[in-house]
């Protein structure tokens, strides 16, 4: 049976992370898994600063894969590929632990794998259960918010998409304009726990439309309007903090159970699955609901585990190991890209935002 280890390094937003992976046929283990974090960097800001992220990322990336490789207990020459990031992301970070990757894999003679970040997301769940191809997924972080056919390695069908803010961009600028701190998403969340859902109205853009898209950006307008009206007690924010996240959940699940619905007869008898991978999938409410909304509609539902939804190495040393298995990598001259759509035809023809002279977003 074909073995493969890879190391994978992410640096894409403000995680820097490396972790490597052993492939055996389609079994995978994580044999170390190291993320240092920028939280204290970027909370003054309340938001990650692109150059702080850059400079933190080129201080931390070399300690981080020698930590990697010393918890694995492996050598450079132990390994059978580098992989990296290479884009969606900040652009700065991106480089960084690119270049990171092609400095060991040109010192090593190893090959370097050029990996999609949110390819990485696609594939965690495979990271720690057997979730073979094909699968919905819908991939909810700080960046992204979409519904994806997954069909197989590098094959995906973008369904739906938010066309303005990711879902987890609205957590994170509802936590800042309530003060709450930073990352947002976890702040929420806490507050949330408190506050009554149905205490302020808040709408559930595009419901009213057909299709699988969304959007966010009124939402956060309306939070910013109902936060305005009345004095903001401890009570007055959790309670807008149920209500926004009840309203993020009911999209999500929503626009959720109607792509399983779609999808429902493309999939064989017994393999209908629905994974929900990123930073958001984190919340407990939303991981709840979205477990519903499977029960309801006859799909099994897998959700990595909570440190493989936010960014990390090991989805990106995954989708390396895959990739290297099924000969694809990559030249040392690649380039780190600002804009990279897993469906690039979906995007080219359709982009839901963010088109023009960067390309298309999703
Ligand atoms: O996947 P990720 O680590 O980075 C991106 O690729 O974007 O996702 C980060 C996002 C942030 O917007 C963060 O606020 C959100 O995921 N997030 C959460 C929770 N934990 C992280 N959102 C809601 N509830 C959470 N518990
Ligand atoms: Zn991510």
């Amino acid at each position: 049976m074909s073995v493969f280890t890879v190391l994978g390094i992410e640096s894409s937003c403000d995680e820097t992370a490396a972790a490597i992976v052993r492939l055996t046929g389609e079994w995978c283990t994580v044999l170390s898994d190291v993320v240092a974090g920028q939280v204290d960097d970027h909370a003054r800001f309340g938001g990650v600063v692109p150059e702080v992220a850059a400079r933190a990322h080129a201080e931390k990336a070399d300690a981080v894969v020698a930590a990697t490789m010393k918890a694995a207990n492996l050598e450079f020459n132990d390994l059978d590929g580098v992989a990296a990031t290479a884009g969606p992301g900040l652009i700065g970070g991106v480089m960084v632990g690119l270049v990171t990757a092609k400095a060991i894999a040109l010192a090593k003679g190893l090959p370097l794998i050029g990996v999609n970040h949110l390819e990485g997301h696609a594939l965690s769940p495979r990271l720690s259960e057997h979730c073979p191809f094909p699968y919905l997924l819908l991939l909810v972080s700080g960046g992204h918010c979409q519904f994806l056919h997954v069909k197989g390695l590098g094959n995906y069908e973008r369904l739906g998409t938010t066309i303005d803010d990711a879902a987890g961009e609205a957590f994170d600028k509802t936590a800042k304009l309530l003060s709450l701190g930073f990352p947002g998403g976890p702040a929420v969340e806490a507050m949330a726990k408190s506050g009554d859902p149905g205490a302020v109205r808040l709408p559930r853009p595009l419901l009213d439309r057909p299709g699988l898209d969304m959007s966010f950006a009124g939402l956060k307008t309306a939070v910013r309007q109902a936060a305005a009206a009345e004095p903001l007690t401890d009570a007055r924010v959790a309670d807008l903090c149920a209500s926004f996240q009840r309203a993020v959940t009911d999209v999500l699940t929503t626009r959720a159970r109607a792509a399983m619905a779609k999808l429902f007869h493309t999939f064989p008898v017994g393999g209908h699955r629905f994974v929900v991978a990123g930073g958001v999938a984190a919340n407990a409410t939303i991981r709840a609901e979205l477990e519903a909304a499977c029960e309801a509609e006859g799909y099994a539902f897998l959700a990595p585990p909570l440190k493989w939804c936010t960014d990390n190495g090991a989805m990106i040393a995954l989708a390396g190991a895959e990739r290297l298995r099924d000969g694809f990598t990559s030249p040392l001259d690649l380039a780190a890209r600002p804009r990279w759509p897993l469906d690039e035809a979906a995007a080219a023809s359709n982009p839901a935002y963010g088109g023009g002279k960067k390309g298309a977003k999703v």
